[in-house]
Parts: C-alpha cells; structure tokens; sequence
C-alpha cells in the first residue's frame, strides 16, 4: 500500500503551513497519500490508528509552541497514549540570530514527548534557521529523502 503520511502543522504567523503546503506540492505525483492538519484543529487521538507523521512545528514565546497547538501538546502530556505505532520525522521553524537559546525548542519538546510516549523517529530533524535559509526550500530540498527513509522503515515492518 501507498505510504500514508500525516503532516501536522503549529504554526503562529502561517509560514508553518506554507511550509506544508511547499512539501505536498514536492510529492504531487509520488503515489503518497497525504493530508495535512492544524495542531488547532487536532487532540492525542490524532494517533490513535498509528502511521507516518510529520511534526512541522514554529517556535513562539520564550521557547514555546505557538498558541494553537498548545492544547494539542498539552492534551498529549496529560493523557500520555501508547504511541508505539507512530513513526514521525520533525521539521522545526526557528531563528537563531533572535532565539539563539530556544532555537526551535518547540520541534525540540514535540519530539520529546513522542519519542517519551515511544513513537519512533525517522531521521533527524530539519531545524530551519529562517534567518539563513527559507524554510519553504530547505523543507522541499529535504523532504525526499526523508520520504525514502520513511519507505524502508516502513517497508521493513510490513
Ligand atoms: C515573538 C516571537 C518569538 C519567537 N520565539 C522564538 C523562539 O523562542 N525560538 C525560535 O527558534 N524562534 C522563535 N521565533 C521565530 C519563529 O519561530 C519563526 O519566525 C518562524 O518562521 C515563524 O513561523 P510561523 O509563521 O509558522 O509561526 C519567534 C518569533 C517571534 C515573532
């Protein structure tokens, strides 16, 4: 079967989602079955069946997830699921001139919870720096290959 994948977006200021409307348009036409949602929109029972997400994730604040995917991530720390089926990668949205010392801690915590509730990462994370490379083109540079990682791990369990 197609590899479904889930791209889940916090944004504050919507360059987040420009950033998964970037990759969708990259893997048009790859056979992938993709849908892309707000951490506004979701809770923990997002996971629920397991697969292939993608965290895609701004920082706010001091360090902090945007506003709305606040109660998203707060609903995760507090019901804790069994999150042993989910595979995920994580593309964080940051500034290192300005936030230098919470340089994309949001991707940061999103990844810790999951790996914590025992989801397994696919690869490393892709850290933007907006002050030196556009997120939308180093996210669209990176996805493939995250995408043929995700294909054999995948692929290898099934
Ligand atoms: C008020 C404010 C606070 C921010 N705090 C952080 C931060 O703590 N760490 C970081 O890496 N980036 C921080 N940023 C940078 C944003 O995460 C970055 O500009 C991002 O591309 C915005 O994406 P979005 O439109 O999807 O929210 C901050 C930006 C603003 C305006």
């Amino acid at each position: 079967m197609a590899l479904q994948l889930s791209i889940l977006v916090g944004t504050q200021t919507g360059v987040a989602q420009l950033v998964a409307q970037e990759i969708e348009l990259r893997l048009d036409g790859e056979g992938l079955g993709i849908r892309t949602l707000l951490m506004d929109d979701i809770d923990a029972s997002v996971f629920a069946s397991g697969g292939v997400f993608l965290v895609c994730t701004s920082t706010y604040g001091q360090g902090d997830v945007p506003d709305g995917a606040k109660p998203f991530y707060e609903d995760l720390m507090k019901k804790r699921p069994d999150l042993s089926a989910v595979r995920y990668g994580v593309i964080g949205l940051g500034d290192k001139g300005t936030h230098g010392k919470t340089f994309c801690f949001a991707a940061k915590k999103f990844d810790s919870i999951l790996t914590e509730l025992g989801a397994i990462r696919i690869g490393e994370p892709l850290l933007n720096d907006s002050g030196t490379d556009l997120p939308e083109d180093e996210a669209a540079e990176w996805i493939g290959g995250w995408i043929e990682l995700c294909k054999k791990e995948v692929g290898a369990e099934a």
